[in-house]
């Protein structure tokens, strides 16, 4: 390992992400009852700008009246560029009493976005005497964003995960595509004819290097990777795919635009039962291993040492919070 210590951000199972418009409220009882792990409510790019300020009226009645039990609750703010940002945070500390846990910073581009989101909230928290202090959630979706992505996941203590979002990344880099999470056929490449002469296209995931990039500088900074929007709502085949690559790369979870993705989310998300026996066996073999003064070990003719101790540790702790909930 190396002397620099990556610091951890708070636990939290993030599996399902549902997001929820703030002009919406008659979504908010049927959201506090669903499966999802976090609601974000939605002051950006789901509201018009004519319903922003009703929007955040909804919003703090909601994080004052709304029984969301155990749920993770952020409220995703408008950009540092609008004029809406700033009374956005403040409202929403200042009415919205000390249910809230998470605020979604979206679009951000450099450090110092999150440092000006940072001095906001805590003044807003200082001077209200908050006790609970809020984590911060920020969405990579621009190509500024991507290209100082380590910088803005160090950039403060509140910072908790890192969210690909995928359709205004794909605009601010002016990819080929007009849907949201979707792939390209055109991303593709041609085999070698074989000795017939017939060729294969084969597609590759064209969001492959964004999401991994994120994934590693999230990691890096012990944050949460999670996985962004995917607009195809009547396509779960496809969903699941989009999130089986996401969790495979290290994705701890990826939102769900419509209630009926809450499902897949979780199950892609959750390790299969099989997994976390396999995994706890790890852990046992190594204890016994251990006791006998060997560094490593043997379980079903493979080979594991303090590697697989660890990957092993992971996903039994996430079992756990799994079980909890
Ligand atoms: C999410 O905000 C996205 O742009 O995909
Ligand atoms: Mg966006």
């Amino acid at each position: 390992m190396s002397f620099f210590e990556v610091e951890q951000a708070t636990t939290r199972l993030n599996r399902s992400e549902l997001a929820v418009p703030g002009s919406s409220p008659e979504f908010f009882e049927k959201a506090a009852k669903s499966e999802a792990d976090v609601i974000f409510l939605d002051l950006e790019d789901a509201v018009a700008p004519d319903d922003k300020e009703k929007a955040r009226e909804n919003i703090i009645q909601a994080l004052n009246d709304v029984d969301f039990g155990n749920k993770v609750i952020s409220v995703r703010i408008n950009g540092l560029d609008t004029h809406y940002m700033y009374r956005d945070v403040i409202d929403v500390i200042e009415k919205g009493g000390e249910r809230l846990d998470l605020i979604m910073i979206p679009k951000v581009g450099t450090a110092q976005d999150v440092y000006s989101v940072d001095m906001l909230v805590t003044q807003a928290e200082n001077s209200m005497k908050r006790k609970k202090k809020i984590g911060f959630e920020m969405i990579i979706e621009t190509a500024l964003g991507m290209q100082n992505v380590y910088e803005i996941a160090t950039a403060s203590k509140r910072n908790e995960s890192l969210h690909f979002g995928i359709a205004d990344y794909a605009a601010s880099t002016k990819a080929k595509t007009t849907g949201i999470g979707t792939q390209n056929p055109k991303y593709s490449v041609l085999t070698d004819p074989d000795k017939s002469g017939k060729r294969d296209v084969v597609w590759s995931d064209m969001w492959h290097y964004p999401l991994s990039r994120m994934v590693i500088a999230a990691r890096a900074a012990g944050l949460r990777p999670v996985d962004g929007p995917f607009g195809e709502i009547k396509d779960p085949d496809a969903y699941e795919s989009s999130a089986n690559r996401a969790a495979v790369l290290g994705c701890e979870g990826k939102w769900a635009i419509h209630p009926s993705q809450i499902g897949l989310a979780n199950k892609i998300f959750t390790p299969p039962e099989e997994e976390v026996t396999k995994a706890k066996r790890i852990l046992e073999a190594m204890e016994e291993a251990q006791k006998q003064g060997k560094g490593a070990a043997s379980l079903d003719g493979r080979l594991i040492d303090l590697a697989s101790v660890r990957q092993a540790t992971v996903m039994v702790q996430k079992a756990e919070l799994i079980n909890k909930k």
